[in-house]
């Protein structure tokens, strides 16, 4: 802290002169977490917020799609994201063409997109959802089959949460896909009464050898509500950081995965931003207008 006062101080003075909003996703670093971020939470929060917010400038303290899906909502607004190189494996996994190939094999069925997607790819979508909605935002389109796309975890455990059948995709998240069911049976020997909870972009066998699945800010509500002895976030280790500060009665194991592209967003790179007002996010109108309609669409079905 007493390294960080500094950055955090200019910071937070520079974004009153900007009149900016930093946005920050559960997985950055405590010091921008509880620092410098005006609002806090997980991509659906995040989406929401961004579509409320009366500030001038956003700044994204998360990845590029996350800022990209704050910029359709707000076209007139200024929308940083402190460094370019802050990608995502699943937004990575698809490409607009891809989606196109897959519409001509399966005419009709809808395609659900995952937010974790450029904007590219959300404009051949009908509706995005996030980890936080995607079983809801699945029913909501009354059909028997859709398209849920990239990732292929989260499609497997959404199959097993409603009757819809999911054709899914092949894409993964770098960070999740490395847990294991084994590594969480052996928490499980080695920590006695541990409560385990996960993401569902982990493999099935994590998921199934864990006691609640839900997006990140679900976990955080469900460690808050549960208040457990001993607990293990099977997810981006800097949450367990973030939420332990405010928790000092629970104790919590973290095997460390950390996402390297949410850790190209420091203090500096957002002072930085904040005074060059660049890097910018701008999207190509005509991508723009349909991708906007498929997030204010997965907005409209609510959490
Ligand atoms: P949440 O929507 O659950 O915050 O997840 C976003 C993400 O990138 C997880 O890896
Ligand atoms: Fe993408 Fe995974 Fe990083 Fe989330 S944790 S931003 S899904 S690579």
């Amino acid at each position: 802290w007493p390294f960080h006062a500094p950055l955090i101080h200019a910071i937070n003075t520079l974004k009153r002169v900007r009149n900016a909003v930093i946005l920050a996703h559960n997985y950055q670093t405590p010091e921008i977490f509880h620092g410098v971020a005006d609002i806090v939470g997980d991509s659906l929060a995040l989406a929401r917020q961004a579509a409320s917010t009366d500030a001038d400038v956003i700044v994204m303290a998360g990845v590029h799609f996350m800022a990209e899906t704050a910029k359709l909502l707000n076209p007139e607004k200024v929308v940083l994201i402190p460094s370019l190189s802050a990608g995502c494996s699943l937004a990575d996994s698809i490409t607009g063409a891809d989606i196109r190939l897959l519409k001509q094999k399966y005419p009709g069925v809808p395609v659900v997109t995952y937010v974790n997607t450029s904007a590219e790819v959300k404009a051949e979508t009908d509706i995005c959802c996030t980890s936080g909605n995607a079983v809801q935002v699945v029913e909501s389109l009354g059909v028997d089959r859709v398209l849920f796309l990239p990732d292929e975890y989260l499609a497997k455990y959404v199959a097993t949460q409603t009757k819809v059948e999911i054709i899914a995709w092949k894409g993964h998240c770098e960070v999740h896909e490395r847990f294991t069911g084994d590594q969480l049976r052996e928490y499980r020997t080695r920590f006695d009464g541990i409560t385990i909870i996960a993401h569902p972009e982990c493999p099935p066998d994590v998921l199934e050898a864990s006691d609640f699945v839900g997006s990140t800010a679900q976990m955080i509500d469900y460690v808050g509500d549960k208040r457990p002895a001993r607990v293990l976030m099977v997810t981006e280790c800097s949450m367990s950081d973030n939420v332990a500060t405010g928790l000092p009665d629970v104790e919590f194991i973290r095997p460390c995965n950390l996402c390297p592209h949410m850790k190209r967003i420091s203090l500096a790179n957002i002072l930085e931003s904040l005074t060059t007002l660049e890097p910018r996010v701008e999207i190509d109108p005509a991508i723009a207008d349909r991708a906007r309609l498929a997030v204010e669409r997965m907005i409209a079905v609510g959490r």
